[in-house]
């Protein structure tokens, strides 16, 4: 049984948090597992072409997890079977739990490179690089995360090729490349993909993805769509508690949170990440109580970290 199965043996569903590109780092991961944890972490995505050229040590961090972490899939993009190939033998050294390939991201200057979701419209190249990705990996599994088509749902099609190629996990979503982000996520469509799946390849587990924003509401998805999980974004930094199934959280864990994280940033990263990279964060954890609203304006408006702590000491 990998990973994956075990998880959906033990509580029937699987939930994720999805990789997002400079929000969902290392950092701010071991918060996660402090306030509330889903069963699965994604780390962000490592381009595999940076990270086989000199700027390796740039790019490296972003694939690098504490075992706390764990189960924890890496996540890489790219469209050069060879640095792949390359890449995982590299960071399969880490133990991750497995590796996942982006061919769902759908920013203009990632697509005009033809890599990521670009690869939709390339099942030939997708095939070498997803055939090589496995031979690599080994005993890890190897999954997909992707979209409905590139600029039209392609169910048959695109995720019908993907169930052929034997992956442990396909995380989908609910919306094409073209789409971006500007229609609500198609849950029936991915309905449609789990039905496919049953026909062609009944081992793939397959994660739904798009627009959920509770712990109730993916469930009732994966009642609803049969999933056997569902991946949650955007909302984790809407409601970092999200995965504890918790709206209602009290001023003094909120602030207390807010310490811990600051205090986790000096000790991960020193001065070498500024201050000003975590505001995205304080906008997650400060609010719904009186005058969160103030507090977040003057924190928005701190220069340090040490400044920060201050203000939120005070504030207690
Ligand atoms: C800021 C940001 C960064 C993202 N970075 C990645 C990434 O590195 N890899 C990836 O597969 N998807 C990435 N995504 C897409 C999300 O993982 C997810 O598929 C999408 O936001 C839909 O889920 P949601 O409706 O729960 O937000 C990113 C999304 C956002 C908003």
């Amino acid at each position: 049984m990998n990973i994956y199965e075990r998880i959906k043996s033990k509580r029937g569903y699987i939930t994720a948090l999805a990789p997002m590109e400079g929000v969902t780092d290392s950092l701010f991961r071991q918060m996660i597992c402090k306030i509330g944890r889903p069963d699965l972490f994604f780390t962000e995505f490592l381009n595999v072409e940076g990270f086989c050229s000199e700027g390796k040590e740039k790019v490296v961090h972003r694939v690098k997890f504490l075992q706390k972490e764990k189960p924890i899939v890496v996540q890489l993009w790219g469209n050069t079977p060879d640095y792949y190939e390359k890449t995982v033998r590299s960071v399969k050294k880490l133990e991750p739990d497995g590796i996942d390939i982006n061919i769902g991201c759908s920013v203009r200057d990632i697509l005009s490179s033809g890599k990521c979701s670009a690869l939709i419209k390339e099942k030939d190249l997708v095939k070498e690089i997803i055939s090589v990705v496995k031979k690599e990996a080994g005993d890890l599994p190897v999954s997909v995360k992707t979209r409905l088509g590139y600029d039209a749902i392609d169910v048959e099609g695109w995720i019908g090729f993907l169930l052929e190629q034997d992956l442990d996990l396909l995380t989908i979503h609910g919306r094409t490349s073209k789409e971006g982000y500007a229609v609500p996520a198609k849950w029936d469509e991915i309905s449609r993909c789990v039905e496919l799946r049953d026909r062609i390849s009944p081992t793939t587990l397959i994660l739904g993805n798009g627009d959920v924003k509770s712990l109730e509401q993916g469930k009732e998805y994966v009642k609803r769509y049969g999933v056997d999980g569902f991946m949650i974004a955007r909302e984790i930094i809407i409601n970092p508690w999200v995965f504890k199934g918790k709206t209602e959280v009290s001023e003094r864990e909120r602030i207390n949170i807010l310490i811990e994280h600051l205090n986790l940033l000096q000790k991960t990263w020193g001065n070498k990440k500024p201050f000003n990279t975590q505001k995205k964060y304080i906008k997650a954890y400060i609010k719904g109580f009186d005058g969160a609203n103030e507090l977040r304006k003057v924190l928005m408006d701190a220069n340090t970290r040490e400044e920060a702590i201050k203000i939120l000491n005070n504030f207690k």
